[in-house]
C-alpha cells in the first residue's frame, strides 16, 4: 500500500491521504515511471530530481488542452506518492507510433506522414499561460557546461533574430509520444510545451531524428535502425513542408539553437558529441 496525497483535486472527489495501490509498472520514460492505476487510469510518477516547475507545467498544459482537444488524454490529479510527484491520466489503450514503426517497418512512410499531420494539427494559438519557447531555449543553453560563454552569448543573439510566433509547441514531439488507438491518435508528454514558432518545434523533431543515438549496440541492427529512421525523418519533413508550404531553410535556421539546448538534456554521450560537432560546424 502506498500513501497517496492529492495536491490538486479538480475532477475527482477522492480524499487527501487515501491509501491506494500503485499497480503494475507498464512503461518507463526518461523522466518517469508509468503505473497502472485502477482499470482505466495510469499514474505517471516522476523522478525525484525533476524540477517541480516542469511537472506543474505538464499538469497545467495537459489539463487545459484535454478540455479542448481529443488528441490529449484526460487528466485527473496532481499527486504525491512516496515523496515523488505524479499525475493521474486516463489510460490510453494503444501502442506508441515508435512500436508500430519497429514492428511494421513497411508502414514507416505512412506513419511519418501521420506524425507531420498531427504536428501541424496542434500548432494553434492557445488561450492559457505557457512558457515562451525562445526563453526556454536560452535557459537550457545557459545551463549546459559543454559550451563556452562567448558561444552562448552568440547563440542568444542568434535566437533573438529568429522570427517568432505565438503558437502551441509540444517541445518533445516524436513517435514515442504518440499513442495509436482504434479510435485515433493521442499525444502525450506535454511537460516541455510552450508557445512560440511552430518551425522551432519542427526543428526540434528534426534534430532528434537526425542525431538520436541508436538504442542497440550490434552494428547490423544499428544499420537497419538508421535506415528506417532516415526514411522516417525524410517522410516526416517532406510531408510537413508539403502541407504547410514551409521550406527546409526555414527549418534549418532553428536547428542550431535547438541542438545547443539539447546539450542540457539526459542524452547518451555519443549523441552529445554529434550535437557538438554540428554546433561547431554551424557556428563557423
Ligand atoms: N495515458 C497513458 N496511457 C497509456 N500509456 C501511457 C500513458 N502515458 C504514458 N504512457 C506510456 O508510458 C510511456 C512514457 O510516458 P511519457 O512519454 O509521458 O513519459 P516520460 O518519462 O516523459 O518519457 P520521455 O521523457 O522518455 O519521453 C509512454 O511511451 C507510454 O508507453
Ligand atoms: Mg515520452
Amino acid at each position: 500500500m502506498t500513501k497517496l496525497h492529492y495536491i490538486r483535486n479538480k475532477d475527482c472527489n477522492m480524499k487527501e491521504g487515501l491509501k491506494l495501490n500503485k499497480g503494475k509498472l507498464i512503461a518507463q520514460g526518461k523522466t518517469s515511471e508509468v503505473f497502472e492505476y485502477g482499470q482505466d487510469k495510469i499514474l505517471k510518477l516522476f523522478r525525484k530530481d525533476l524540477p517541480e516547475k516542469n511537472i506543474e507545467n505538464e499538469y497545467e498544459v495537459s489539463f487545459n488542452l484535454s478540455k479542448k482537444m481529443k488528441l490529449v488524454p484526460k487528466v485527473y490529479d496532481l499527486v504525491e506518492v512516496d515523496d515523488r510527484k505524479g499525475i493521474i491520466y486516463e489510460k490510453v489503450n494503444g501502442t506508441t507510433m515508435m512500436e508500430v514503426i519497429s514492428s511494421k517497418p513497411w508502414k514507416v512512410k505512412k506513419e511519418a506522414q501521420r506524425l507531420a499531420e498531427l504536428h501541424e494539427a496542434i500548432q494553434k494559438p492557445v488561450d492559457f499561460e505557457l512558457p515562451d519557447y525562445k526563453t526556454t531555449l536560452k535557459e537550457n543553453i545557459s545551463k549546459t557546461e559543454l559550451l563556452e560563454e562567448d558561444i552562448k552569448k552568440r547563440l542568444y543573439d542568434y535566437i533573438d533574430e529568429l522570427k517568432d510566433d505565438d503558437l502551441l509547441c509540444h517541445g518533445d514531439f516524436h513517435p514515442d509520444n504518440v499513442l495509436i488507438t482504434e479510435e485515433g491518435e493521442v499525444i502525450i508528454d506535454w511537460m516541455t510545451a510552450s508557445k512560440g514558432s511552430r518551425i522551432a518545434d519542427i526543428a526540434r523533431t528534426s534534430v532528434m531524428l537526425k542525431f538520436g543515438a541508436s538504442p542497440v549496440k550490434r552494428s547490423a541492427e544499428k544499420k537497419i535502425i538508421k535506415f528506417v529512421r532516415n526514411r522516417f525523418y525524410s517522410g516526416y519533413i517532406k510531408h510537413y513542408m508539403k502541407i504547410t508550404g514551409i521550406n527546409k531553410e526555414q527549418i534549418e535556421e532553428w536547428e542550431l539553437p535547438i541542438a545547443a539546448a539539447r546539450l542540457n538534456e539526459w542524452l547518451p554521450k555519443s549523441e552529445k558529441v554529434d550535437l557538438l560537432k554540428f554546433i561547431d560546424m554551424k557556428m563557423k
